[in-house]
């Protein structure tokens, strides 16, 4: 889970890690100048809202000054690449690059030719570990499990745009290693046999599926990855894989409903779920802040 100081994926995480790191996230007991003089850099090379704000809220709350870096109005702009960029950040003097981009093991080529930590925001379809930890950390609050976060026992269905999903990725690896049953959930395209191999079982039913799981993660389809290129119509795709008031009816007592974020309403969920008793959606988006100051805490100090 952790190449050194740096985080870069979910991929076979160590459970009694992960465990620390939740345990420190949810005390949330910072004095708030465990990074003084320290200089965190987000370099975002794909757009964000929750990742990139939480990140700069998280670094500033524990004293550390941030600086901010995006595709547009940087000489990325002019062509400039993703090393380039990198050790040009990192001859100012920067202690940690916060990384998104559209390359799949972007974050992981910044690590290993740059000596400082390196936080991995999302990088293409393949892993982003800070909102699997910020999902851990909401499925452990809404189910009791704060003292151990201890998952078995717990069945999460993540629904969607699976293929398409960093979010899925690292979530099946983290999910799976605290202990809980994870099923991906979607059509044929978006939900291919060869994803068994991530460790967890496959359904194109979500009805059959939702009555039997504690957890529904949705997910956005992802159309600027060309997620939805095969699905007939968005209508059609709502009608067998949307989450709705109906569906959300049948799930357990207790259950609850995920969303990352940026949402399509309407698409993979309706308003009413987003905004209705089960959503834990902006809980995620809260746990967010929390886990971004333990994972910058543990990369720099
Ligand atoms: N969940 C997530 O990564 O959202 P942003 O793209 O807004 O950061």
């Amino acid at each position: 889970m952790w190449t050194g100081r740096s985080v870069l994926s979910m991929n076979e995480a160590d459970a009694g890690e992960a465990r620390a790191l939740l345990a420190l996230a949810h005390g949330d007991a910072w004095r708030g100048d465990e990074l003084d003089g320290k200089v965190v850099a987000n370099l975002f090379f794909e757009d964000s809202t929750r990742t990139r704000v939480s990140f700069s809220i998280a670094a500033k709350a524990l004293g550390a000054t941030v600086v901010d870096l995006t595709s547009k109005g940087s000489s990325v702009a002019k062509g400039e690449t993703l090393l380039d960029t990198a050790w040009t950040i990192e001859a100012m003097g920067v202690d940690c690059m916060v990384v998104r981009a559209g390359q799949s093991g972007a974050a992981a080529l910044i690590d290993e030719h740059t000596e400082c930590a390196v936080v991995n925001a999302g990088d293409g379809t393949h892993q982003h570990p800070t909102q699997a930890l910020a999902d851990a950390m909401t499925i452990g609050r809404s189910f009791r499990r704060e003292l151990d976060w201890d998952f078995r026992g717990l069945r999460v269905a993540i629904v969607g745009d699976v293929v398409s999903s960093r979010v899925a990725r690292s979530n099946v690896g983290l999910l799976t290693a605290l202990g809980a049953e994870v099923v991906l959930v979607g059509p044929p395209s978006m939900v291919p046999g060869s994803l068994s191999s991530l460790g967890c079982s496959l359904s194109h039913d979500l009805d059959f599926t939702l009555g039997g799981v504690d957890v529904v993660m949705m997910l956005r389809i992802q159309f600027e990855r060309g997620g939805g290129g095969v699905l007939a119509s968005t209508r059609e795709y709502s009608a067998r894989y949307g989450m709705n008031e109906g569906r959300a009816g049948v799930m357990k007592e207790g259950g609850i409903v995920m969303h990352p974020g940026p949402m399509n309403r309407g698409v993979e969920i309706s308003a009413a779920v987003a905004d209705g008793d089960r959503s834990v959606v902006l809980d995620q988006v809260s746990n967010g802040v929390l886990v971004r100051k333990a994972v910058l805490a543990g990369a720099i100090c």
